[in-house]
């Protein structure tokens, strides 16, 4: 086994893996650290893959009461088999890890056992092995952000790992944080049976969304049966002889109620995670949310040292450190890499889902940019209408002057497949006239987003 490399990964998340690959293709000797026992990091293994695996089987779960027996299709009361369903979640996460081990052997890429730390400059010690790499990337990820005095047991107080492993459905979930898991996970256990409330600090939940979405899929979220407290803390939970006492605060100060759980689910966001690593040592430095900071090629201020993904500042999506991943290794192989940071997309993956990509009408108003809005409600889209999925809308906010496509927000069934035609669009510059001139198959869900387009400046044909 060699011990000297021109890249040392460490850590086989979804962006030190790419990065990996990527500079295996383009003909650098490559070795990755990760002391999980499996390859793929928080997403593969406690993320994206098995919490898409459980929100796509409690859907069908759900569908089979729901929507099953006004299509004519009697099944009966569908009956829920947990661990079954456990099972299948954990084989999406075994089939998703092995793929990776297997692109590694294919690119002859060498997994490094164990828990890596930079020791000197192109020097990162594994147990007892010294690897020497003429560069070296941070890949290290996030972990789940902590609430003083909330004690996580992965148990009856959970973070999104002891929500995906739950033995049984809850009666009452208790949410803290209204962000992305929060939604999703509440999703999941709520499709099973679950009462779901959840709590969120600010006057809305997902900060940071286009407010016209957040406002629609909160109605959305409340039909569903979900209990909102917002502008609200929880600032105790106690366990009692069963289940739990959850104290929660209004957030700007004033009386607490306490309201019952049998499983609090702590998702208040994510911190990066470099414990280990020795950073302090070496100099490299970190902002104040403990984040590595880089230049603009991922450079952190010592030479020879980089990161990517989770650790660095920016949304914390594993497509993201995918992006940075490959476009660090092009760099590091001689070629040209960047990641265009103005079309990242986001995607909540509930039912229906809800998906972004650009900016918000928040955002325009508050750049101080004139935009025109065209909107297309699913309720006038034939597919939608053939589906009973008429919940929702696509959105599109583009230049007041240049017709330039500045941001696509979708509520609806197949938002995330959807988002990914108005990333195409923005990253080719398209303008709003582009995409209403089109010809998308009818019937799909797509054709809303042309609808959208003719809304932007004109009329769109079917309202
Ligand atoms: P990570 O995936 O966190 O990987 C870092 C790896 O480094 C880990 O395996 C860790 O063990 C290893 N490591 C750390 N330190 C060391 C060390 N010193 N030595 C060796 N190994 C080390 N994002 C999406 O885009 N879509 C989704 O649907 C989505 N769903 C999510 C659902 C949940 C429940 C969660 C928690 C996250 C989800 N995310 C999703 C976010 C996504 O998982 C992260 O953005 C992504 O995993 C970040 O990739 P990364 O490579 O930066 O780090
Ligand atoms: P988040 O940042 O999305 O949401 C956290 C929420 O908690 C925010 O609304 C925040 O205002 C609220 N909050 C913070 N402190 C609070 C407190 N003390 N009391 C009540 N509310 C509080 O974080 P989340 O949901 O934990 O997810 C972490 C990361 O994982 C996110 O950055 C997200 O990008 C990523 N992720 C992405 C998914 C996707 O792309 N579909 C799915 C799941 C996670």
């Amino acid at each position: 086994m060699a011990d000297s490399f021109d890249l040392v990964v460490i850590g086989a998340g979804p962006g030190g893996y790419e990065c990996a690959i990527k500079s295996a293709q383009l003909g650098l000797s490559v070795a990755v650290v990760e002391k999980r026992d499996r390859l793929g990091g928080t997403c593969l293994n406690v993320g994206c893959i098995p919490s898409k695996a459980l929100l796509h089987a409690s859907e069908l779960f759900h569908e089979a009461s729901a929507s099953f027996p006004g299509m004519g299709i009697e099944v009966g009361t569908p009956k829920l088999n947990l661990g079954q369903m456990l099972s299948f979640k954990d084989e999406a996460v075994d089939g998703n890890t092995k793929g990776v081990e297997f692109l590694f052997k294919k690119n002859k890429i060498e997994w490094v056992k164990g828990e890596g730390r930079i020791e000197a400059k192109g020097k990162v010690k594994v147990g007892d092995r010294v690897l020497e790499a003429k560069n070296i990337v941070i890949a290290t990820g996030s972990d789940v952000a902590r609430l003083p005095g909330i004690e996580i047991d992965e148990k009856t107080i959970v973070s999104s790992t002891g929500a995906l492993t739950l033995e049984k459905v809850p009666g009452k979930l208790l949410v803290i944080g209204g962000g992305v898991i929060g939604l999703e996970l509440g999703s999941v256990w709520s499709r099973l049976g679950a009462e779901v409330t959840v709590v969120e600090f600010l006057d809305n939940i997902l900060p940071g969304m286009d407010g016209e979405v957040v406002k629609n899929f909160t109605r959305i979220l409340k039909k569903q049966g979900f209990a909102f407290k917002l502008g609200a803390k929880v600032s105790k939970v106690e366990k009692q002889k069963s289940g739990l006492k959850v104290s929660v605060e209004p957030a700007k100060g004033g009386d607490a109620e306490t309201l019952d759980a049998d499983v609090v689910l702590v998702s208040i966001g994510r911190t990066a995670y470099t414990q280990g690593l020795g950073l302090d040592k070496l100099g490299v430095k970190t902002d104040k949310r403990g984040r590595v900071e880089i230049d603009a090629g991922f450079k952190t201020n010592v030479d020879g040292i980089y990161a990517i993904g989770d650790c660095v500042a920016g949304p914390m999506l594993a497509h993201k450190a995918m992006e940075e991943g490959v476009a660090l290794a092009e760099q590091l192989a001689g070629h040209y890499g960047a990641v265009n940071y103005d079309v990242i997309p986001g995607v909540v993956y509930t039912s229906p889902e809800v998906a972004s990509v650009g900016k918000t009408e928040e955002q325009l108003k508050e750049a101080g940019i004139d935009y025109n809005a065209g909107k297309f409600p699913f309720t006038a889209n034939g597919r939608a209408k053939a589906n009973k999925t008429t919940e929702g809308f696509v959105k599109i906010l583009a230049d007041k002057k240049t017709d330039r496509i500045l941001g696509i927000h979708i509520i609806g069934v197949g938002a995330g497949e959807m988002i990914a035609q108005a990333v195409t669009a923005m990253e080719f510059s398209s303008s709003s006239e582009d995409i209403a001139r089109m010809c998308i198959a009818h019937p799909t869900m797509s054709e809303a987003i042309k609808e959208a387009a003719l809304a932007v400046t004109g009329l769109p044909i079917h309202m």
